[in-house]
């Protein structure tokens, strides 16, 4: 009888049985994901002209799966090949399957005129949607009788957390196959119409009884982690994860009427008193964003409108000129009832006004009646503010509010992480347009944090006696 050298348990088979173009095995730690996924690489190996590419973000991360190749290619197929410098397998048959990084963004022309049958992403959210969606162009037949497809697994956290979140977990529930509509130019010229679908399947750790009884301590490790981090690799949780920014972020549905413990409310009807800002951060291929903050008494700021120039697909721009971003500001201001009629301060990243022989973006804005004052670009102040904004008092009412129709800034902001290179700052390579554009209105009206800081999140069973640090006892360097 033959040897069976790895059987997929139950979770990994229902993976590997999906019919979808593309699958997202994801969540927790541990789960059994890269093991499916090196896997599932073999299944077309029989096909002579089958290729696949399995990709982690850095080639060091690859030696993990590279290692599991060692371990299972070579015991069910003696006669496979493994070529050490070109990170290739080749098969009796001459398919090949091989493993590769993509560290920077210029990495792509690696891949540049390949076709690969199968590709795989491990630890998808170290990827951008750039370089995901790249890789789709680059899976095509290499020849009859192949399936043609996309496997993944990720874990919550990283730089494309937000887009893997919205593309794959909030779009449906588990194991739902989710529909895109396609449109493409057929070679008569005609325009058709098809359909892509994907799907996400959900890892827990406890799916994996093999590892917990290889190593029964595994859980316990995980369980010990930090809370952020607890809750992405042992509970799967895609609502919080470590490197998160801004951790201190609430969106909780119970309090967007009385405004307590979250940071989304309902919208309401702003009082005609309150002052008016208005933030821009500039984008053609990359979105634009423009923000609009009532402030009240208390110098509570309410982002109240928002206006994103976002394609559809996360991080790209629609490629509007500077004069349709204006007209497209005058209209809102006209129509909104929030905004109608007031007087609006407002502040842009002072690079709008930066000529390269020709008209400023600010300058031709300002040909539109849209005039911007230049705004302070410093990262880590900016930063700081937005923390201080956050932060909730014991009533768990925070500086910062934003209404529930601001769903760009509800999907970006909080999904933004730490720079490798530099612990304290943003990493850019995130959706950042909304968090650029709401730091200068932060620093326009910059506040002094809590004098005693929150040690935990506010929890409604916290009691209502502030300690003489609620109800608006802030210090404001600027006075309107
Ligand atoms: N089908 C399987 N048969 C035997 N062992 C498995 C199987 N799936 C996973 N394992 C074990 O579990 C460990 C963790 O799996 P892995 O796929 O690396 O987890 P994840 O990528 O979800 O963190 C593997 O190193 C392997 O020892
Ligand atoms: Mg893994």
């Amino acid at each position: 009888m033959a040897e069976v050298i790895w059987r997929a348990q139950p979770k990994q088979e229902a993976f590997m049985a999906r019919p979808e173009w593309e699958a997202l095995y994801g969540g927790a730690a541990g789960g059994g994901k890269s093991e499916a996924l090196v896997m599932e690489a073999l299944r077309q190996v029989h096909i002579p002209h089958y290729k696949a590419l399995i990709l982690r973000k850095t080639f060091p991360q690859l030696a993990e799966l590279i290692d599991k190749s060692l371990n299972y290619y070579a015991r069910a197929f003696p006669a496979a090949k493994y070529n050490d410098s070109k990170h290739t397998w080749t098969f009796p048959s001459g398919a090949k399957i091989r493993f590769g990084d993509l560290q920077y963004e210029q990495d792509k022309v690696k891949y540049q005129g390949q076709s690969f049958d199968f590709i795989a992403f491990d630890e998808l959210t170290h990827f951008t949607w750039e370089e995901y969606s790249y890789l789709f162009s680059r899976c095509r037949p290499n020849g009859p009788g192949t399936r043609c497809y996309i496997r993944a697994t990720a874990n919550p956290g990283g730089v494309g957390h937000a887009w893997v979140k919205e593309r794959f977990i909030t779009a449906a529930p588990p194991m739902t196959t989710i529909w895109q509509e396609v449109e493409y130019r057929g070679p008569d010229g005609q325009v058709k119409r098809g359909r892509r679908s994907r799907v996400f399947v959900p890892a827990r750790v406890t799916d994996n009884q093999k590892l917990l009884e290889h190593d029964p301590g595994y859980l316990l490790n995980l369980a010990a982690l930090p809370q952020a981090q607890r809750a992405a690799l042992l509970d799967g949780n895609w609502d919080s994860f470590s490197g998160q920014v801004f951790s201190e972020w609430r969106d909780d549905p119970a309090g967007y009427q009385s405004g307590r413990g979250t940071h989304v409310i309902d919208p309401f009807e702003v009082p005609g008193s309150w002052p008016i800002w208005r933030g821009f951060d500039w984008g053609y291929a990359r979105p634009f964003s423009v923000g609009w903050y009532a402030v009240d008494g208390d110098r509570r700021l309410y982002r109240v409108r928002e206006l994103y120039g976002c394609a559809g697909a996360p991080n790209e721009g629609v490629k509007w000129e500077p004069s349709r971003v204006a007209q497209e500001i005058r209209r809102i201001e006209r129509e909104d009832p929030n905004l109608r009629g007031r007087t609006i301060h407002a502040v842009a990243d002072p690079a709008i006004f930066a000529s390269a022989g020709g008209e400023s973006v600010g300058d031709i804005m300002a040909r539109c009646q849209v005039y911007w004052d230049k705004g302070d670009h410093q990262r880590l102040p900016g930063k700081m503010q937005i923390h201080h904004r956050l932060a909730f008092d014991r009533r768990g009412v925070p500086m910062l509010y934003v209404f529930k129709t601001c769903r760009h800034f509800i999907r970006t902001v909080p999904a933004l992480v730490y720079a490798p290179s530099d612990v304290e700052d943003v990493d850019t390579r995130g959706e950042d347009h909304i968090y650029d554009e709401l730091r200068y209105v932060c620093m326009a009206n910059p506040m002094a944090p809590r004098p005693r800081p929150r040690a935990r999140p506010w929890s409604p069973l916290d009691s209502g006696d502030d300690g003489g640090n609620g109800g608006g006892h802030y210090d404001f360097y600027r006075r309107y």
